[in-house]
């Protein structure tokens, strides 16, 4: 696990923006793709705004991207609770990326259906590699949610599921990878800010309470796991 610590949101975002396009950069060097699974919620829109600007919009071969999304709340595309949206709004308007290479969950079929749909798509992506995902984005929630996994959620026990529906009595109807594909990628970077997550940036990081968040489910088996937190977030961080 690699922790890095930034001041705030700002050096926090164009400090991942800048690993990000190294990494793509240095993957392309050996594939012909970079397949990546973008992260919802609040959290990521500055980093997804950095990446939409110069210098990374010029460095990015754009064209070579493969998007996805680590969940989607079963709203319509137009709403502002939707994940593709905000993605789009904050990044995919703003670069080339052949439609064809853009996967959104999606959320006008019943979300059983869209799980398994996203599902197959996954698997004719990857079946035959030896890993996933080149980069799964993730985001933190204070009960140490990741993706739309919440503590106590039933779906925690499947162990083979690439893609599950979930259906929140608190977070609503939602579609979700599960840690059985991100545990399977090369890489996987946590975006984590605000002194709201501090608490349970420390049980998760510290182990308080081993395995209780399902943030602490996602360990890639064989790629790097990375934790980007600015430091009102890590402040109860043991240096
Ligand atoms: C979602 C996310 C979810 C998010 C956390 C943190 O769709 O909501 O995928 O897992 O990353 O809830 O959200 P914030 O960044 O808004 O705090």
């Amino acid at each position: 696990m690699h922790l890095h610590i930034y001041k705030d949101e700002e050096e926090l975002a164009i400090a991942l923006a800048n690993w990000i396009e190294v990494l793509i950069r240095k993957t392309l060097e050996v594939k012909d793709r970079f397949s990546i699974a973008l992260s919802g919620g609040e959290s990521p829109k500055k980093l997804y705004q950095k990446l939409a600007s110069d210098p990374y919009r010029e460095k990015i071969n754009w064209g070579r991207l493969h998007i996805f999304w680590g969940d989607e709340r079963v709203v319509p595309f137009n709403d502002e609770r939707s994940n593709a949206k905000m993605g789009y709004d904050n990044l995919l308007s703003q670069v080339n990326i052949p439609t064809e290479q853009v996967h959104s969950i999606w959320t006008d079929i019943p979300p059983e259906q869209s799980a398994k749909q996203y599902e197959k798509i996954l698997h004719q992506y990857f079946d035959d590699k030896q890993t996933t995902f080149d980069l799964v984005l993730l985001g933190l929630g204070e009960d140490g949610h990741t993706l739309s996994l919440f503590p106590g959620s039933k779906i925690l026990q499947d162990g083979s599921s690439w893609v599950n529906a979930v259906d929140s009595k608190e977070k609503g109807e939602r579609i979700t990878l599960m840690p059985a594909v991100v545990n399977r990628s090369s890489a996987v970077a946590f975006l984590v800010k605000g002194k709201n997550k501090a608490k349970v940036l420390q049980n998760i990081l510290e182990e308080k309470e081993p395995q209780n968040y399902p943030a602490q489910v996602i360990q890639p088996l064989n790629g790097e796991l990375h934790w980007f937190v600015d430091e009102e977030s890590a402040k109860y961080l043991k240096n």
